[in-house]
């Protein structure tokens, strides 16, 4: 079921009666991103994903945004649902809105799944990156910029050897507007660093990361879970950045073994 809360398209599977999940998605791409995710777990979960404001369904609106406005927008949507203490899982940039939120009210929640993320903030090389997005799309548009940055996402195995579910996530990704991508990637140079916060993470946190990861390698996510101090941490061989995508099986055997305990 596809509904809206504070404007934002989010889409419900499951019966509402069981443990809720909030899944939420990496960029630029949207909720379909946990498609894999859904189809398992709504047998038994609450499943809620949503399309982070500026991508997917969700509106563009002003195309400002901050980390903040984007805790705000999944507050929002906890609140609206009057979910009581869903698990949370974030992947990269929803990692970051992830982190930020459990930072922000840790008590909203009952357990945390990483997966393929960072606690770091951008450093002066990944904002000089950023700006060169925005200009990128500026001058050529969300398609070249998608073109560019998507590929390195993947692991090359998994592009050769899974074309078509390749290029769904690519063309899905071209289709958001300019607007709305820009506006995301100024968001995720202006976020705050969540290092600090992770030794003071109470609830169990899950930590996954696709062996061939460029963005946010194993050992970056390594020393996260040795921060964190109920954690588990799960390397997937064969995968890069996008794990749920390109590895579902054995990532959603590893959420599964997780959200059982
Ligand atoms: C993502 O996968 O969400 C982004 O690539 C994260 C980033 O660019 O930092």
């Amino acid at each position: 079921m596809n509904i809206k809360i504070n404007g934002l398209s989010v889409y419900l599977a499951g019966k509402k009666e069981n443990r809720a999940i909030v899944f939420i998605h990496g960029f630029p791409f949207d909720h379909q991103m946990w498609d894999a995710q859904v189809e398992e777990f709504k047998k038994d979960q609450y499943c809620i994903t949503y399309d982070i404001r500026g991508l997917g369904n969700s509106p563009e609106s002003d195309g400002q945004y901050t980390m903040e406005s984007f805790v705000d927008d999944l507050e929002s949507i906890v609140d609206e649902l009057n979910i009581i203490k869903p698990a949370l899982c974030g992947l990269s940039m929803g990692g970051y809105i992830s982190l930020r939120a459990i930072e922000r009210m840790e008590n909203k929640f009952s357990s945390l799944i990483l997966c393929d993320t960072k606690s770091m903030a951008d450093d002066d090389e990944g904002k000089i990156k950023r700006a060169a997005g925005v200009k990128l799309i500026n001058n050529d548009g969300v398609e070249k910029f998608v073109e560019q940055f998507v590929p390195n996402l993947f692991a090359s195995s998994f592009i050769n050897e899974h074309k078509s579910e390749y290029e769904k996530a690519l063309n899905r990704s071209k289709n958001n507007s300019a607007t709305g991508v820009k506006g995301c990637l100024l968001a995720m140079a202006g976020r705050t660093d969540t290092t600090s916060y992770l030794s003071r993470i109470s609830i169990p946190t899950l930590l996954i990361c696709g062996k061939e990861d460029k963005l946010t390698p194993p050992d970056v996510m390594k020393s996260m879970a040795e921060k964190i101090k109920h954690s588990k941490f799960a390397v997937i061989e064969g995968a890069g950045h996008m794990t749920p995508i390109e590895a579902s099986a054995i990532v959603n055997e590893k959420f599964s073994e997780f959200l059982r305990k």
